[in-house]
């Protein structure tokens, strides 16, 4: 059953009161499957303001940026309809009527991506406002290289009572060179030269997944896109374009966080429904590790039955390690015999599960960019919090291995990116549970949204 304009609550519960209760020993056996990737649903959806008509996407997950984004697009006036039952992962999006092209600071600051709806917006409704994201746990993370490229597309951008404004009649193909590789800059100029007129070269994108994949959605809406996984995008503008279907892919950084945690109690895990063609730069530094990783189609089966040896890590954009692993690699890291030292290249300030770790007895030491961790301590349970998305994944990793209970806060924050976690980890055998206020509800009820 679908239910119309409908957001639905996951059923988490109150977010601000929920704890992860964690006892660890127990190492991960059996399957778990994979949900879709929320950084290729989140621009998936911002598609969707591009055109008139029904875009129908499956496999989307059920965490809470996904919400956070349906309520940023119904308050566009999109209709945004969502399957129930065994199509609960479908959301179809109608942006047939939008009334009020703006991102607002609520939920802009909830959730950063919110920004990619900014180049959608200025090539469909030749206006956006789309609040300044302003401070984030994990460093400074400024929209700059997108300002600069729409300006490069002929869009006037100025700032307003915190809102970055952006209007133009219609968008123009040009050059534009990222000063850096970013990910949603690079989605967000690709979805504007969707609808300019003329060819777009972007030149020095990201090459991330997700980035391919939007890729494959726009096309499949009618635009004219070649280069997408390379560092050269080339867009070839057009009028208009039309409704699609599309499957987003597997959430790679869900699926390598099953893999670490895995390889970190000493587990036999099938983790399947992913993609491991997306997965090569953490099988490789885990096998470094010892652990013994085989793929097959779209599992990888990791098995942790010898000691852990240390590795030194950096993170890089994709191909290389993802950023978005660095802190559960972290986790290992204190599990492992030896010196690893860990850099962190592309945000500054990622580290703030480092501390937290420490409290749980790993011997990690922060200077500048790099981490210095040296194993194997053990850990002990502790109350620790949650400061990130990763970060709050570390520590539940590292709760998984601790020596009695440790209680995890602010588990908000984990819930944003990886859809029922908790019950994942439960069905191949740890020993975790949700604590809060209010406990969550396996009935998903539809509420208006707004
Ligand atoms: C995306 C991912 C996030 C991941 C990150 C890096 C989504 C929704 N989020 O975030 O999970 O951790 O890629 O893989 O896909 N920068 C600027 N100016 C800009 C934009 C970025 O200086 O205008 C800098 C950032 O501060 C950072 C670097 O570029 O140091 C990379 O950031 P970026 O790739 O843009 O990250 P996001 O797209 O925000």
């Amino acid at each position: 059953m679908i239910h119309k304009f409908g957001v639905r609550s996951v059923g988490l519960g109150h977010p601000y009161m929920d704890k992860f209760v964690i006892r660890g020993g127990n190492p991960l056996l059996g399957t778990v499957r994979i949900s879709g990737a929320k950084n290729a649903a989140l621009p998936a959806m911002a598609a969707a303001l591009l055109t008139e008509e029904p875009v129908i996407l499956e496999n989307v997950p059920q965490v809470r940026d996904i919400e956070t984004e349906r309520k940023l697009l119904a308050a566009m006036g999109a209709e945004v309809e969502l399957g129930y039952g065994r199509a609960q992962h479908r959301t179809t999006i109608c942006c047939r009527n939008l009334v009020n092209p703006e991102a607002s600071y609520e939920l802009v600051k909830t959730m950063r991506a919110s920004t990619l709806v900014l180049g959608a917006l200025v090539a469909r409704m030749k206006h956006a406002r789309v609040s300044l994201p302003g401070g984030c746990a994990i460093g400074a993370r400024p929209i700059d290289l997108h300002l600069k490229g729409l300006e490069r597309l002929g869009a006037r951008i100025w700032q307003e009572h915190g809102y970055i404004e952006a209007r133009a009649e219609r968008l123009k193909g040009a050059r534009v060179v990222f000063e850096k590789i970013t990910v949603t800059g690079t989605e967000d100029l690709m979805m504007a030269a969707t609808l300019a007129e003329g060819e777009t070269i972007l030149e020095n994108c990201a090459r991330e997944p997700e980035v391919g994949d939007l890729a494959t959605l726009l096309n499949k809406m009618g635009a004219k896109i070649e280069g997408a996984g390379t560092h050269t995008i080339r867009v070839q503008g057009v009028e208009k374009l039309h409704g699609a279907r599309h499957r987003i892919i597997p959430d790679r950084i869900e699926a390598g966080t099953f893999i670490v945690a895995a390889a970190l109690t000493g587990g036999d895990l099938l983790v399947s429904g992913c993609d491991p063609r997306h997965l090569g730069a953490l099988l490789q530094k885990l096998e470094e590790c010892g652990v013994r990783v085989q793929t097959n189609g779209d599992s990888v089966r990791v098995t942790g039955d010898g000691p852990l040896r240390a590795a030194d890590m950096v993170t890089e954009e994709y191909p290389g390690f993802p950023t978005d692993m660095q802190a559960q690699f972290m986790a290992l890291a204190t599990q492992a015999e030896g010196v690893s030292i860990v850099t962190e290249n592309i945000f500054e300030n990622r580290f703030m599960h480092a501390q937290e770790l420490v409290r749980m007895g790993a011997n990690i030491r922060i200077e500048g960019a790099r981490a210095v961790v040296r194993g194997q301590t053990p850990l002990s349970g502790a109350a620790v919090q949650a400061s990130d998305l990763r970060a709050s994944a570390s520590l539940v990793l590292a709760a998984l291995v601790a020596e009695g209970e440790t209680i995890i806060d602010r588990v908000y924050h984990i819930d944003r990116g990886y859809e029922r976690i908790e019950e994942k980890l439960r069905g191949v055998g740890a020993q975790i549970r949700r604590i809060g206020e209010f406990l969550p509800k396996r009935v998903a009820t539809p509420v208006a949204a707004g």
